[in-house]
């Protein structure tokens, strides 16, 4: 297999890397975990990314879970372009904002909600305000779930089970995740625990719905539950962290999943991705008694420049609107078939590995599993990924960089898309074996 040209990508790479630390804006878009130099992307349409040197890759990022339609939905686009006519911010209330809230409030467990701009600003706001309405400083938090970049969840576990963090990054006081419990997920000894030792400190329990940043992990059956309840008998608000899983594990997200059988209702909901349409938009909502504790109903503060901004609200909702049943049912589908020949060019190639799933929502673990927590996630065989991450993206298939992710598909991928898929799957499972063994 040839490599693909990609000398305008390493020319591009060489110069951001002298503006902007580590020539990116976000890390994992540097290729560190996989080497290699990352392709810059002049454009994208459906399934497909095209980069400054002209190859052409399936996407299986999607920006991170964001583009559920695919790249340049015609009618995104038309939304988008007419808003941008209008004007692309006025610091002042307008429709979009009002129609995406009514939106999201019919199709989610929450009942009022506020936008801000990043996923990141969301989890920040929804803690301010879970501590704000207990009166209450503790945050639980569970190994390998990550909330954006909040100085108070950038946090490691502790010393001993339910004792207080130690910051998971330099630049982070240790005052600042003094007040985090960082517990293994899906791990109800641990929450009894730390209830039973701080229940009466603990203002909220945060958590993602279905963990995606440690690759895919599902809740074991009736977790979320547990957590709800748990949080609820001691006082503390069970946020759920639905940035990856919101409108992308399902029309409702992990909630529609397993909220709806078993029962569970969060106290906060946090979204990002999907629901921004691929523009920064997020947002945090939840019961509203607790959401009228935010400024100006209540003291709470909480603000933003481009909250709700009028371009990145047109474009959720068109997606929302868009995002059918049958949409899910098409990213359904097409994972499916992605898993079972994932599976069995991995087996062929005699490569230990483990899919898991939740929704439309899976990943590949490079490990026997199964993968329950951060600690099964990290015994993967990097190395092996990184060869196969190389090998797939060789024959046209842009996989997330990193072993600790999910792969996402969009409506927009057709059998063409899944075909090539396919066929680089042999290839690079081949590619990944002969790395492990390389490592013996
Ligand atoms: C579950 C979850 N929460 C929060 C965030 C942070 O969102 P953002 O990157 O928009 O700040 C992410 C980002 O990937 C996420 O996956």
């Amino acid at each position: 297999m040839t490599s693909p040209d990609t000398t305008a990508s390493a020319a591009l790479f060489e110069r951001a890397r002298g503006v902007t630390p580590g020539g990116v804006n976000s890390p994992v878009r540097a290729f560190n975990a996989v080497g290699g130099t990352p392709r810059f992307i002049r454009s994208a349409q459906g399934a497909w990314l095209t980069d400054v040197d002209g190859n052409e890759y399936v996407d299986l990022i999607c920006s991170w879970g964001p583009m559920l339609l695919g790249h340049a939905h015609p009618e995104v686009q038309a939304a988008v372009t007419a808003a941008v006519a209008r004007g692309t911010s006025y610091g002042a209330p307008t429709e979009p904002e009002v129609e995406l809230a009514e939106e999201m409030v019919a199709r989610s467990p929450v009942e009022r909600i506020r936008f801000v701009s990043s996923g990141t600003e969301a989890t920040m706001s929804a803690i301010r305000l879970a501590r704000g309405f207990t009166g209450r400083d503790v945050v639980v938090k569970f190994a390998g779930c990550y909330h954006g970049h909040v100085d108070s969840l950038l946090a490691s576990a502790g010393s001993g089970l339910a004792t207080f963090a130690v910051p998971g990054t330099p630049g982070v006081p240790e005052s600042s995740t003094a007040l985090t419990l960082v517990l293994p997920y899906n791990d109800r000894s641990a929450v009894e625990k730390a209830f039973a030792d701080h229940g009466d400190r603990i203002a909220c329990l945060v958590t993602e719905a279905a963990p995606g940043n440690m690759g895919v992990v599902p809740p074991e059956p009736g977790f979320n539950a547990f957590l709800a309840e748990t949080s609820s008998r001691h006082g503390a608000l069970f946020v759920s962290d639905e940035v990856m899983t919101g409108f992308r594990a399902s029309r409702q997200g992990q909630w529609g999943i397993d909220g709806a059988h078993e029962g569970w209702v969060p106290d906060l909901v946090t979204f990002g991705k999907v629901m921004g349409g691929g523009f920064p938009a997020a947002a945090f909502g939840g019961r509203s008694d607790v959401m009228s504790r935010l400024a100006p109903e209540g003291p709470v503060y909480q603000a933003g420049t481009l909250s709700g901004n009028p371009i990145a609200t047109t474009a959720g909702l068109t997606t929302l609107r868009l995002a059918t049943d049958d949409v899910y049912a098409h990213i359904t589908a097409a994972g499916d078939t992605i898993k079972q020949a994932a599976s069995e060019a991995l087996s062929a190639a005699g490569v230990p590995h483990c899919i898991q799933a939740t929704g439309t929502m899976f990943s590949v673990f490079f490990t026997e599993g199964p993968v329950r927590d951060f600690a099964d996630a990290s015994a993967q065989d990097v190395g092996s990924f990184a060869a196969f991450f190389h090998a797939m993206l060789d024959a046209g298939v842009h996989l997330p960089p990193s072993a600790y992710e999910a792969w996402f598909l969009s409506s927009a991928h057709d059998d063409r898309a899944v075909q090539t898929v396919i066929d680089a799957l042999p290839g690079a499972a081949r590619a990944a074996a002969a790395a492990s063994e390389g490592e013996r």
